[in-house]
């Protein structure tokens, strides 16, 4: 069975909003955990424009499933990783005018940054992953760079504007996972994955686990609209909760 991992980083993007305690992402990982999730995903971004170093210590100590950090290659962020431990790092690109992660590293680029950081998550313990694009000379520099593991982005497929062009971007993802299966890599692949779009990458056997963030959030804001305005009009009608 895929595990799902859960990002709850924008559960901290609106926390940030007032800079204040709710919606709190650790109260959101729980119930994840509670739900039927496998892991949480949290990315303690070079900005802090959501996840705060705190949350990661608070995750760490609260959760039962595996805390996946998400993080860049910079020596401060490894620093912080290499104190809170977390059971996995996932590094990715980081921009700071950009709104999300736009898509995967550049493995040809910036090696001996990449490589320090691989060096030091691995010595402190941390299985670590690479995000990369679903392309056969990436996959073969993440081998390279002795990882077990990699993720590949889906924001291109998850992003397609026709159907026809989401076929095609589906099949270079499952020509993507047989080459890196075939070297020996785990893959979990992510980003941009919906209720609509999911569940034909989750007909690819061979992606052992798929990380998502931004529509579950968004679900939960609609979901949950009705029964946040229901207990407030109690209060203000005043007929109580
Ligand atoms: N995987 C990686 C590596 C990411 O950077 C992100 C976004 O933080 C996700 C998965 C989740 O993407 P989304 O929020 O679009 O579901």
């Amino acid at each position: 069975m895929t595990r799902l991992g859960v990002n709850i980083d924008h559960v901290a993007t609106l926390r940030q909003a007032r800079r204040g305690k709710n919606p709190n992402p650790v109260e959101a990982a729980l119930v994840s955990e509670r739900a039927g999730c496998d892991g949480i995903v949290a990315h303690l971004r070079e900005d802090r424009r959501h996840i705060q170093e705190q949350d990661l210590w608070d995750l760490k100590k609260a959760l039962r499933v595996p805390l996946n950090m998400e993080m860049s290659a910079s020596p401060q962020i490894v620093r912080v990783a290499a104190r809170v431990k977390p059971d996995q790092a996932t590094l990715v690109p980081e921009k700071r005018q950009e709104l999300t992660t736009e898509g995967g590293l550049d493995l040809r680029k910036g090696q001996k940054r990449l490589k320090q950081a691989v060096s030091q998550l691995k010595k402190a313990g941390i299985r670590v992953s690479l995000f990369i694009d679903p392309d056969p000379v990436q996959i073969r520099l993440a081998r390279d760079l002795e990882v077990p593991m990699i993720e590949l982005h889906t924001g291109r497929y998850a992003g397609a504007p026709t159907r026809k062009r989401r076929e095609i971007l589906l099949r270079q993802m499952e020509e993507a996972v047989g080459k890196a299966r075939a070297l020996g890599l785990i893959v979990a692949a992510g980003h941009g994955l919906d209720y609509d779009n999911v569940v034909e990458v989750v007909s690819i056997p061979e992606i052992e686990e798929l990380n998502i963030g931004f529509s579950i959030v968004a679900r939960a804001v609609e979901a949950g609209f009705h029964q946040a305005v229901q207990e407030m009009a109690g209060l203000v009608h005043g007929g109580g909760r």
